[in-house]
């Protein structure tokens, strides 16, 4: 995508207090994110020969639009801003909801003031602002509001960016991944299908694995079942990994309890890339689940990518955990960027 930042961040707000403060490897969600939002704007919107589909985007955890690492000063724009930059340039965009929400008003307010004034002033794109719909509400009111605005005929991309499980019970993914148009015949297979909405869902995998025995409700609310209904699915997928020598596998059976649950609704598996912190371990997981035959196989060419970023970019972020040690500040990770 090229580049429509608005002309610098201090112009926007200097006081970085509301931009969403998180870890310097927070870029490779972002970079996820933005990958799949350029096969939108690249290949769907430049490259169609006739008229490219309208496109809604919903973003239901906008936050303000900006990310800011503290240790390394270092300030880059997070979803909202990645998908209001896309919509601009996608040439049919029709509808952008974005939704800012925070149970504490003051930093509702702040980062909903940061946002729009981010997409009123991204560059060459004055139509965004117009067809931005700005929301702050409650990810289930949220929801509900999104959905009633949905052109369900027409593709639709969903990010789903929570902090915490909690925030993202099953019960909503699978009320807007349910959500589809009326169906039609598929003109290159033949077949009966509807236009699904596209989701992008950020899995929050060690809040699930560290409570996986100590709080199992956290698991039952996100995949949507009693402990009784995904114990037994859980054991299967446990075994499985044993089998394949590997008894660290937490994680790796979540993902596929997840992911057996997204694949009933969906008929692709879910693209799944896996987001570590300075210090190695994996904190959450990043999930792409379309119905898109060409959206699916061009984000499966384009994870090469993503892996390339991630060894090229990750590894020396890997080797930082000893060098941590010393400079705590991790002052130095900005080169890596
Ligand atoms: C991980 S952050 C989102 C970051 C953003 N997607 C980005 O890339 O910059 C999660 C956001 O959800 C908001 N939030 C917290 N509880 C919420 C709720 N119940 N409903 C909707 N949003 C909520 C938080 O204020 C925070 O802005």
């Amino acid at each position: 995508m090229t580049n429509h930042t608005p002309n610098s961040l201090t112009d926007i707000n200097g006081d970085a207090e509301y931009y969403e403060t998180v870890g310097i490897h927070q870029k490779l969600k972002h970079k996820f994110i933005e990958l799949y939002l350029t096969i939108w704007v690249e290949n769907v919107g430049k490259r169609s020969k006739k008229s490219p589909p309208t496109v809604d985007f919903f973003d239901l955890f906008a936050a303000s639009g900006w990310a800011y690492d503290k240790p390394t000063d270092d300030t880059w724009e997070g979803s909202a801003l990645l998908a209001a930059k896309a919509f601009g340039e996608y040439p049919n965009g029709r509808r952008l909801f974005l939704n800012s929400y925070d149970d504490n008003s003051e930093k509702c307010k702040s980062q909903m003031e940061i946002l729009q004034k981010s997409v009123k002033e991204l560059d060459d794109c004055p139509h965004v602002f117009e067809k931005t719909r700005f929301v702050s509400a409650d990810i289930f009111e949220a929801t509900d509001l999104a959905l009633r605005g949905l052109n369900r005929n027409f593709p639709s991309l969903w990010i789903l960016d929570p902090y915490h499980p909690d925030q993202l019970p099953w019960k909503l993914v699978e009320k807007i991944g349910s959500t589809v148009g009326q169906s039609y015949t598929d003109k290159n297979s033949g077949k009966s299908v509807c236009k699904r909405p596209e989701l992008i869902i950020n899995l929050m995998t060690s809040i699930l694995q560290r409570n996986i025995d100590r709080k199992p409700e956290l698991f039952s609310n996100a995949v949507g079942m009693s402990v009784d209904q995904w114990r037994p699915i859980y054991n299967k997928y446990k075994q499985k990994w044993i089998d394949l020598g590997n008894d660290q596998n937490t994680r790796h059976v979540i993902l596929d309890v997840y992911a057996e649950r997204l694949s009933q609704l969906y008929k692709h598996p879910p693209i799944i890339a896996e987001v570590n912190a300075a210090e190695g371990g994996v904190v959450y997981t990043m999930l792409l689940v379309t119905d898109s035959d060409a959206g699916y196989h061009m984000m499966m060419k384009k994870m090469a990518e993503w892996r390339d970023y991630k060894i090229y970019k990750w590894k020396p972020e890997a080797e930082v955990s000893t060098f941590k040690k010393r400079n705590p500040d991790q002052s130095d990770l900005k080169k890596w960027f």
